[in-house]
């Protein structure tokens, strides 16, 4: 039983066949997704798709590309949607100053307020970080934000900024990066922190792995992930499943009948 913890079904590039493929999802052994807000559009769309699907569970949050939107009534959106049964997190939320430089401000605001949003709801946080990691790891530690767990997703950063954030009581999510040429940092990481705190994610239609690199990522290609992280870690394909699992329904607190 494999778990997404990272998608994006709501965007366009599923408008042709998405009821068909989420469906099709649990036969082929992906039997929990999670479908993660980037914009208060994006979380609304989480939302209708976890309530459609049993398998689908949402996350509600602003990613820093639209940081404008978390003023205080974009904010005020966030909790009205976090009320609902079936939102397990709270993200993506974070820094990005590879695509923005110009902002930084407004971006740590929206992440700090987000960060706080997740504290009085107690859920974990989804955690979108590039190109920032020394900004990112010191709001994370001020704000204590790995109180309720979360995960640094698409980690892009070094083996010890890793083990760092695991300290802090994340997970590190892992995907299609992990597969391809120029993945050697990944696979580090992957060397570097225990089986225990590896979630593996897509972010589709983003990052697919290889050999669909640069193709339509859905969660039907987490076999490769999966097959390269038992690679590296030198156990069995069923185990890094098994415990993936475990660590993605552990981590947003859902019950998996493990
Ligand atoms: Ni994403």
């Amino acid at each position: 039983m494999i778990f997404d913890t990272h998608a994006h079904y709501d965007d366009e590039a599923f408008d042709e066949d998405r009821d068909q493929l989420i469906n099709s999802l649990p036969e082929n052994g992906v039997v929990k997704v999670v479908n993660v807000g980037a914009s208060l559009k994006m979380s609304e769309a989480s939302l209708e798709l976890s309530k459609k699907y049993p398998h689908v569970y949402a996350a509600i949050g602003i990613h820093p590309d639209e940081a404008k939107e978390a003023d205080e009534q974009g904010l005020m959106k966030i909790r009205k949607m976090i009320e609902n049964p079936k939102v397990v997190a709270v993200g993506e939320i974070g820094l990005d100053y590879y695509w923005n430089k110009e902002n930084k401000d407004i971006q740590k605001k929206a992440f700090v307020d987000q960060l706080d949003i997740a504290k009085e709801y107690k859920l974990p946080v989804i955690i979108h970080s590039r190109d920032a990691a020394e900004d990112t790891m010191k709001i994370l530690k001020e704000e204590n934000a790995g109180i309720n767990g979360g995960v640094v997703h698409c980690f892009s950063y070094s083996p010890e900024i890793a083990k760092e954030a695991v300290k802090m009581g994340f997970n590190i999510g892992v995907g299609g990066v992990l597969t391809f040429k120029n993945g050697k940092k990944a696979k580090e990481v992957v060397e570097a922190i225990p089986l225990d705190r590896i979630v593996i994610e897509t972010d589709c239609p983003y990052l697919a792995p290889v050999p669909f690199r640069g193709k339509r990522n859905s969660s039907l290609y987490l076999p490769y992930v999966v097959e390269m992280i038992a690679e590296i870690k030198n156990i069995d394909k069923e185990e890094v499943i098994r415990e993936t699992y475990k660590n993605g329904c552990r981590m947003y607190g859902i019950d998996c009948d493990l």
